[in-house]
């Protein structure tokens, strides 16, 4: 059996819980962390191997460096660029930016030609500027984008219908970040479209509001990160799911942080939308037949993703 290999680059508290994510749910067997400070990251790989001692995966769990990375299947990228209350994901560009202008050389020095995962935020303008800076093809370079967004809405929506989550079909589109919307005309429960069920039941939903559901989506990160510090369950569970099914090569459709190549009619943008990952990365993005408002808000969106990259 080839080994499935994962490599973690910034092992701090979304690193590290995304690390036991892969491990619990074994989805590599070769994990190596990268991380700045060599003693605890060492302390994290050997931490994580007692959580698996009485597991049946013989995964291996290391700590290593740059020159590891060569035969990896995927790296993740979790560096975080310095925050403070009150700033957006978008303010932390110069700084995430910076960090890995310095971090994807070294990596590509290895030979390195496998698929990154990008978590850093502001994770769409990171993702653009690390496809750039290795070279690799960009359906190799993905960001996890707005798969934490729609995770957060399917929850919400499955809390509101009372069904499993895995009932509800709905993913939010654009930026990572405040200008990110629900395109509420794809999304259904039960196969039943959203806004159908809205009509067909006004007293029980009497109290959901469509605008009131996207704030909370799009603003839930800001109340936690202010509360505990990062954001780190949310993101290690979909990171590990994008892992998961381009280890598996899935074919899976999943809200990712991919490039627009036409889409949409947008073009040189990473921004969120179901795309379909496979073993080779980003097979194709999924073009729904959006409204005219929400076509609108993806613009608008991308907009201010590309001015971000432009003014870097
Ligand atoms: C969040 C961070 C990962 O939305 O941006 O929780």
């Amino acid at each position: 059996m080839v080994r499935k290999k994962a490599g973690i680059i910034g092992v701090g508290k979304v690193g590290a819980t995304l690390a036991f994510y892969l491990a619990v749910e074994h989805i590599c067997d070769d994990l190596i962390l990268i991380g700045r400070n060599a003693e605890k990251t060492e302390a994290e790989a050997l931490d994580l191997q007692h959580s698996l001692g009485y597991s049946g995966n013989n995964i291996s769990i290391r700590s290593g460096n740059y020159a590891d990375c060569g035969d990896l299947d995927v790296i993740v990228l979790a560096v975080a660029a310095p925050y403070h209350t009150g700033m957006t994901r978008l303010d932390m560009a110069g700084g995430a930016v910076s960090i890995v202008s310095e971090i994807i050389p070294e990596v590509m020095k290895s030979g390195f030609e496998g698929i990154f995962v990008v978590v850093t935020n502001p994770v769409d303008v990171v993702t653009w500027y690390v496809q750039k800076l290795s070279g690799l093809p960009d359906s190799r370079v993905i960001g996890t984008g707005t798969s934490l967004d729609s995770a957060r809405l399917r929850q919400y929506l499955a809390q509101v219908m009372e069904v499993d989550p895995r009932s509800v079909d709905a993913f939010v589109m654009g930026e990572h970040g405040d200008s990110q919307f629900i395109p509420w005309s794809q999304v259904r429960v039960g196969s039943k479209q959203f806004t159908e069920i809205m009509a067909d039941y006004p007293d029980r939903l009497k109290g959901i509001d469509l605008n009131d559901v996207n704030q909370y989506v799009s603003r839930i990160a800001y109340k936690i990160v202010n509360a505990k510090g990062a954001t780190t369950y949310g993101i290690a569970a979909v990171t590990g799911q994008i892992i998961q099914a381009v280890m598996e090569d899935e074919n899976k459709v999943f809200p990712v942080s991919a490039r627009f190549h036409g889409e949409y009619g947008l073009k040189d943008v990473y921004m969120g939308v179901p795309a379909v990952l496979t073993s080779r990365g980003v097979k194709e993005l999924v073009e729904y037949h959006l409204t005219e408002d929400e076509r609108k808000k993806l613009e608008n969106s991308a907009d201010i993703v590309q001015s971000q990259v432009r003014s870097l």
